[in-house]
């Protein structure tokens, strides 16, 4: 067997190394399909197997430094919905507010976690948006279920076929909408809702650079990337980042 160059073997090495760090998934992901108590996240390596501690290669790989963007292309599905959301919104001369927290309005859904997906995407924009956007994004999960005939809004007829006739919502949800109907805000809210559209058209293509100026202005995209800009919210984005990470 003709010898191997030194390069040749450092290639190997490196390659056995990459196909042994082993992906975890966190217990989240599997719940519900799996009982969570039963769910071992930790399986047993063998010898030269490490845990995952960095970007998952089946995934596509961020920059080092991700922008709100880099999230949309690279981890968000779906980006129609909000695009649209956010053009309907625009093109109803609302103002630059209600457009950006229309674009975010269902961040969370799209790349993290669906259940209380408001309050989820209200928190990882909070320390780079206007207080106002984050708060109008918190509340536009609750105030979706309910009707506001002062400005045309409707209880979903998606929602009924969603979650059927009976589906009534708890009462924390009825506490929170009580406080938010009269908060300063509630109207910045309402918006998301009456611009939340569900019968999107498939066959409208929105790009990202619609609102490239949008969010440059409103956005505070920090210098080192979300995630690595050491803000309250910047694990979530590095768990979006890379989910798969051990610890
Ligand atoms: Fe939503
Ligand atoms: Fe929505």
């Amino acid at each position: 067997m003709a010898n191997k160059t030194l390069s040749q073997r450092a290639d190997e090495l490196e390659h056995e190394q990459l196909a042994k760090l082993i992906p975890a998934k966190s217990v989240i992901y599997t719940s519900g399909e799996e009982d969570p108590t039963q769910v071992n996240s930790f399986q047993l390596l063998r010898p030269g197997e490490h845990y995952l501690m960095g970007h998952d290669s089946r995934l596509k790989k961020m920059p080092d430094r991700p922008t709100l963007f880099d999230f949309f292309r690279l981890r968000f599905f779906a980006a129609d919905h909000v695009l649209q959301s956010a053009r309907l919104a625009r093109s109803a001369g609302h103002p630059d507010k209600v457009v950006l927290a229309c674009l975010l309005h269902d961040i969370a859904v799209m790349g993290f976690i669906r259940s209380d997906h408001g309050y989820w995407a209200a928190q990882m924009i909070a320390p780079y948006v206007d207080e106002e956007v984050a708060w109008a994004v918190r509340a536009h999960q609750v105030l979706r279920f309910f009707p506001d005939p002062s400005v045309g809004y409707e209880y979903p007829k998606a929602y009924i076929q969603l979650f059927g006739e009976g589906f009534r919502p708890e009462a924390y949800v009825v506490r929170a909408y009580e406080k938010m109907k009269s908060h300063k805000w509630y109207m910045t809210a309402r918006l998301i809702t009456l611009n939340d559209i569900y019968a999107f058209d498939p066959n409208v293509k929105i790009e990202l650079g619609e609102f490239e100026d949008l969010v440059g202005r409103y956005f505070r995209q920090p210098s080192d990337g979300l995630g690595f800009d050491d803000s309250p919210s910047a694990h979530m984005w590095r768990t979006i980042n890379w989910p798969t990470r051990a610890l």
